[in-house]
């Protein structure tokens, strides 16, 4: 390997800029960002359509009550479960992107994939591969007989998320893994939410990915499997999969584009540092600290409906800001449901040396400036139009637009690299970025409840915002939130 940890920190900062090979930069609007469009012949067996629209209100959830989507029978529960997570919601043919997907991604290529493992119903030592295809809400059975040595409980799936690299490759190049390892802590945090939501079981906590790795991930293959979650399944589950309508198809895919590894030099060094297992056990999961007052004054909304209008607010069309007047304590609501949404999910590996911070851009509200975690002022703007300026002075090219008028707050993740390098060695790389992604989803959920979209970004000049804003550590995600109206032409899918 020719670079360190140290080096992929460094790469992961302003350098990417000048130092990694990114198309997107050279040329933002032609980077042919897209993988191959190809065919795919396979089994697949097409999920119900029939699941849930309503589960209950969020504050419900938050508070930890069951929801009764738990009583629906497993095939309703795992299509619902899927559809809240990786189907595409909405295509909006005038948009860019077009289609919208549950959860945001980077460069909203949805590059993560979901599979399902289990016990081979008949022969010892084997086991069953199953990837789901969002477009077409469907099972393909991919390996029909895996060898497999270890033990899969009968009523158990294991459920691993798979970073496929190769589908932003061409758009980021060299700096392509950095996202897509966000992108699985985005999922990850959706997974967790929505198994909760609907009833399941589940346990975190999976150490050995690159056992899982090998067996998965064809050789030559640009892709990762970055997290992993057993199931507890009922009988009917294995029955869905045994006896459903299987259908031999030939379907249209993305097909992973060749020589990725060749073109951009760093790209094998960098997934062979994000390979790493984790060297630390997972953490116990926080306790549910009910807080009443804040579930009476949480707005009504049902969770599905929180999670369906989840945005980021692409607008092709020109985005058109709502001045929204917010109350002073807004800010602290908000933090708040970030930390309770917290204890709905198991904490990540080094999730805790987390920092956050939120710049509060808003003119009614709080005071302009940069806040805590929990909404306490940490140093109160003087001059306004400089704390604006240093928002808006982090673009990367002239091509880039930034509508600060719309923006309410931005919130920023960032960690002391050389903490969490001593503590957990090169497997701090992907534990901090799979965190930082799943806390800026739960921004996302959030803002969402509020009718704010939120927008993740990693693609901005981040070292000027530490440097400006005296920001502890480096910038792993930061996210935008603020309200709009926007104009998109949307058709709802399934
Ligand atoms: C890891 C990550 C990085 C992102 N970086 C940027 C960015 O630099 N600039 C930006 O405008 N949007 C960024 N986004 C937002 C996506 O572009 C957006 O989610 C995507 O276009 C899909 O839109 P939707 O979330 O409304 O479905 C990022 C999203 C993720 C998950």
């Amino acid at each position: 390997m020719n670079i360190t940890l140290q080096d992929a920190w460094g790469l992961a900062s302003d350098r990417r800029f000048d130092n990694l090979e990114m198309p997107i930069l050279d040329d933002p609007v032609n980077y042919g960002a897209k993988a191959d469009a190809g065919v795919h012949e396979g089994a697949f067996l097409a999920l119900t359509t029939d699941f849930p629209r309503q589960a209950g209100r969020f504050s419900d959830f938050l508070a930890g009550q069951n929801s009764k989507l738990a009583a629906l029978p497993f095939e309703q529960r795992l299509s619902g479960v899927l559809r809240y997570l990786a189907s595409p919601m909405r295509f909006e043919p005038l948009n860019m992107p077009d289609v919208h997907f549950p959860v945001s991604s980077f460069g909203g290529l949805s590059s993560c994939g979901i599979k399902f493992i289990r016990r081979h119903p008949t022969k010892a030592g084997f086991a069953q591969v199953f990837h789901f295809h969002g477009n077409y809400h469907a099972l393909e059975k991919q390996i029909d007989e895996l060898e497999w040595d270890g033990e899969i409980a009968q009523n158990q799936w294991l459920v691993t998320i798979v970073g496929q690299y190769w589908a932003v490759g061409r758009k980021y190049g060299d700096f392509a893994p950095f996202g897509v390892v966000l992108d699985s802590g985005i999922v990850l945090a959706q997974l967790q939410y929505l198994f909760r939501l609907f009833g399941f079981s589940f346990q975190t906590g999976f150490n050995t990915l690159n056992r899982l790795n090998d067996k998965l991930v064809p050789e030559g293959s640009f892709q990762q499997v970055l997290a992993a979650v057993t199931l507890d399944v009922p009988e009917s589950a294995n029955a869905l999969l045994d006896n459903g309508e299987w259908e031999a198809l030939e379907i249209a895919t993305y097909q992973e584009p060749q020589g990725l590894m060749q073109r951009f030099g760093l790209l094998q060094d960098i997934v062979s540092l994000l390979a790493c297992e984790f060297e630390q056990a997972w953490p116990a999961p926080l306790s549910l600290n009910v807080d009443k007052s804040l579930h009476e004054t949480l707005p009504e909304r049902d969770m599905l409906d929180v999670i369906y209008n989840r945005t980021a607010s692409n607008d092709r069309l020109g985005f058109s800001q709502v001045n929204k007047m917010l109350d002073g304590e807004f800010l602290k609501q908000f933090m708040q449901v970030l930390q309770q949404l917290k204890t709905c999910r198991d904490r990540l590996p080094l999730e805790d040396s987390l920092m956050i911070n939120v710049a509060w851009i808003n003119t009614s509200g709080p005071a302009m400036g940069l806040y805590d975690e929990v909404g306490e002022p940490v140093c109160i703007a003087q001059d306004s139009k400089r704390f604006q300026h240093i928002i808006q002075d982090c673009l990367y090219s002239d091509n880039q637009k930034y509508n600060l008028s719309s923006m309410t707050l931005e919130l920023f993740i960032s960690v002391d690299t050389d903490k969490v390098s001593k503590s957990a060695g090169n497997s701090a790389l992907r534990a901090t970025h799979i965190a930082a992604g799943a806390v800026a989803h739960d921004v996302c959920l959030a803002a969402s409840l509020f009718d704010a979209f939120a927008r993740p970004a990693r693609m901005f000049r981040d070292t000027k915002l530490q440097q400006r804003f005296g920001l502890d550590g480096q910038l792993l995600i930061q996210v935008l939130v603020g309200f709009n109206r926007y104009n998109n032409f949307a058709l709802t899918i399934l």
